[in-house]
This record gives C-alpha cells, sequence and structure tokens, in this order.
C-alpha cells in the first residue's frame, strides 16, 4: 500500500488532503471530526479583519452609548476587538489539545501589518503554521494593481520577521502578473502559496432587484485555473503550494500533486458529502498510485508539472485554435 505521508511548509502531514479554512474548522469539534474522517491537517476558519471591525461598530453605533467620547469608542473597539480575538486564540489552543494533526491558523487580512500582534499570539497558542488570506477588492481606478500586490508581500514579509512557524499566504486569481506576483511571495518568506481562493458570488433576484447570494460550494469543474497554475509554477519557487477550488474527489488529488501540489485543501466536497468523505479521496488516491506504481507522494508530486513536461508550451495555450471546438 503506497505511503501517503508527506510534508507541508516543513511540517509533517500523514497525507496531503486537507480541511482549508471554512465552518467546518470553526469549532474544537469539527476540528475532531476532521482529524477522525483521516485528513492530513486542518486550517481552520478565518478570523475577519473586517468582521471584527464590524461587529464592533455595531457596539458603537447601536445606540447603546450615545454620547460616547472618543477616547471611549476607542476603548469598545480594542474591547470588542480583545473578545473575537481572544475567542480565536481558544479555539486554536483548545483545538491543539484535542487533535493531533497540524492545525493551522488563519487570519484574513485587508492590510499589511494590522495584525502583526495576533499572529505572534496563534503562535503562542500552538498553531503550528498561520495562514494569511489578504485580498484587497480591486474594484478603485485610483488604486494601481502594484498597491495591491505590495500588501499581500508587505503582509507576508512583516509576520515571517515576528513569527518562527511557518506562514502561507492564500491568493486569488487577480494579478496580471501572477508568477511574478508568486516568486515575489516566495522571496518575502512565504513558506506555501495557497491558490486560488475563492470569492463569494451574487446574482440578481429580478422580482425583488436585490443582490442574492449564490454558489457557495463548487463544483468539479472549477479546479482547472488552479490545476494550470500549480502546474506552471512548480518548480519555480521556493516555496510549497497548495491547490484549492473545486477538489471533489480522489482523482482530483491525484491530479494536483501530479502538478505539483504539496497539499490539496478541500471544503466544498466535505460540505457536500460530509467530512467521512475524505476517506473516501484518500482511498482513491491511495488505489491510484497502487496501480500505477508510486510509493511515495514524493515519487508522484510534480510529475506533470510544466518544468518536467517534454511540451511546456502546452501549458500556456489558452486560446481555441481552429480544429479545438471538434475536440469538446
Ligand atoms: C462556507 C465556507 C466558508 C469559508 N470560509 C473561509 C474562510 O474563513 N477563510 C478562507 O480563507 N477561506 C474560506 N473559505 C474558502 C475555502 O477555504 C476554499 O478556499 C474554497 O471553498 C475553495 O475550495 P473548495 O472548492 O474545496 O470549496 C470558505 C468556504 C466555504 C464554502
Amino acid at each position: 500500500m503506497a505511503d501517503l505521508a508527506t510534508t507541508y511548509m516543513g511540517l509533517k502531514l500523514r497525507n496531503p488532503l486537507v480541511v482549508g479554512s471554512s465552518g467546518l474548522t470553526n469549532s474544537v469539534e469539527g476540528v475532531i471530526a476532521c482529524e477522525e474522517a483521516g485528513v492530513g491537517a486542518v486550517v481552520l476558519k478565518s478570523i475577519f479583519e473586517e468582521e471584527i471591525t464590524a461587529e464592533v461598530d455595531g457596539v458603537v453605533a447601536s445606540g447603546q452609548t450615545p454620547h460616547m467620547h472618543p477616547e471611549a469608542a476607542d476603548y469598545v473597539r480594542t474591547y470588542g476587538m480583545e473578545n473575537a480575538v481572544g475567542r480565536y486564540i481558544a479555539l486554536v489552543s483548545d483545538a491543539k489539545k484535542a487533535v493531533s494533526i497540524p492545525v493551522v491558523a488563519s487570519i484574513h487580512c485587508v492590510s499589511a501589518t494590522g495584525w502583526l500582534d495576533f499572529a505572534k499570539r496563534v503562535e503562542i497558542a500552538g498553531a503550528d503554521a498561520l495562514e494569511l488570506n489578504v485580498f484587497v477588492f480591486p474594484s478603485d481606478p485610483e488604486s494601481d494593481g502594484r498597491v495591491n500586490e505590495q500588501i499581500c508581500i508587505d503582509a507576508v514579509r512583516s509576520v515571517k520577521d515576528l513569527a518562527s512557524i511557518p506562514v502561507a499566504i492564500k491568493i486569488g486569481s487577480f494579478f496580471s502578473g501572477l508568477a511574478h506576483t508568486a516568486a515575489r511571495l516566495s522571496e518575502a518568506g512565504a513558506d506555501a502559496i495557497v491558490l486560488f481562493n475563492r470569492f463569494m458570488r451574487f446574482d440578481f433576484d429580478l422580482e425583488k432587484m436585490e443582490l442574492i447570494r449564490t454558489g457557495h460550494l463548487s463544483s468539479p469543474e472549477e479546479m482547472y485555473p488552479t490545476l494550470r497554475w500549480v502546474s506552471i509554477l512548480a518548480g519555480q519557487l521556493e516555496c510549497d503550494l497548495a491547490a484549492t477550488t473545486g477538489v471533489h474527489d480522489g482523482t482530483a488529488v491525484v491530479k494536483q500533486l501530479l502538478a505539483g501540489a504539496a497539499a490539496v485543501q478541500v471544503c466544498s466536497a466535505f460540505y457536500r458529502n460530509g467530512i467521512d468523505h475524505a476517506g473516501v479521496m484518500l482511498e482513491e488516491l491511495g488505489s491510484w498510485m497502487d496501480s500505477h506504481g508510486y510509493a511515495s507522494i514524493a515519487d508522484l508530486r510534480g510529475k506533470m508539472s510544466q518544468e518536467t513536461s517534454a511540451n511546456p508550451a502546452s501549458y500556456e495555450r489558452v486560446q481555441f485554435m481552429k480544429g479545438s471546438e471538434q475536440k469538446e
């Protein structure tokens, strides 16, 4: 039977299947269920900078404190933040006590440095690593793309200066120079890049004329952009890559590993099928490795990356050429 043990950001994992940051990992019970289902590691639900700010602003704006002095408002703001931070630190520490698989804490940052102190605290609480989910919405015509890229780079660099645990950065695909951004994140000290985050979508309700949230969970077809970019970036960077979005079965895990991923993060498939689906996916991964003669994850990792390909240009082909329609 193939050995599924591997390393991700220097952490030893019993297998490369990781439960991604989500509601599946926002409680100790959830984390225990993930471990029992057999996964290699968990990324805890992110603590959201905006979420906390909104929570605190809600207190300040609620009318409970109508004539609050600015200093008092600051106090409430700090107190509210402490509560949210304290709850999260407790989750990290309790989850660590409850399971033996690595526990990765996650911060959703909208600024590069607002969370530096917190990064140190999750390390002290016992987190094995930290994942930074940095996203600045590129909707401001006045904001240069390089500014947004620099926020990600600065976030990694500043946290790496402070923390001694491994640091991953989870990014979306909205970068015009994606390979360059990835290289700069790696140079800034990222131990891993997680690609690609999947964002909330909306639709229009045509009767109520308002926005409705839609498409909470991914479909298997969504994994192809990740597959392409993991294949292209693998071997070009010092850091590890973790694949996320659209991985729903063991075959998809095999593909992302062949592309060059060190770990594969899954959420939607576990929401759809239950966390025990992890066992099915791992079984499929092991069977594929056995039947194709791979004894270990290291043997197969990156075997289909662009770097190892006899036809590297095919990884960068994006336009439909004459004849390709008929093959669909
Ligand atoms: C309900 C739900 C909550 C999520 N919350 C977070 C989060 O707090 N932080 C984060 O980085 N990603 C979050 N994600 C994104 C997932 O970690 C993952 O990147 C995304 O769902 C794509 O993977 P999938 O196709 O396996 O679902 C969430 C996803 C879902 C479905």
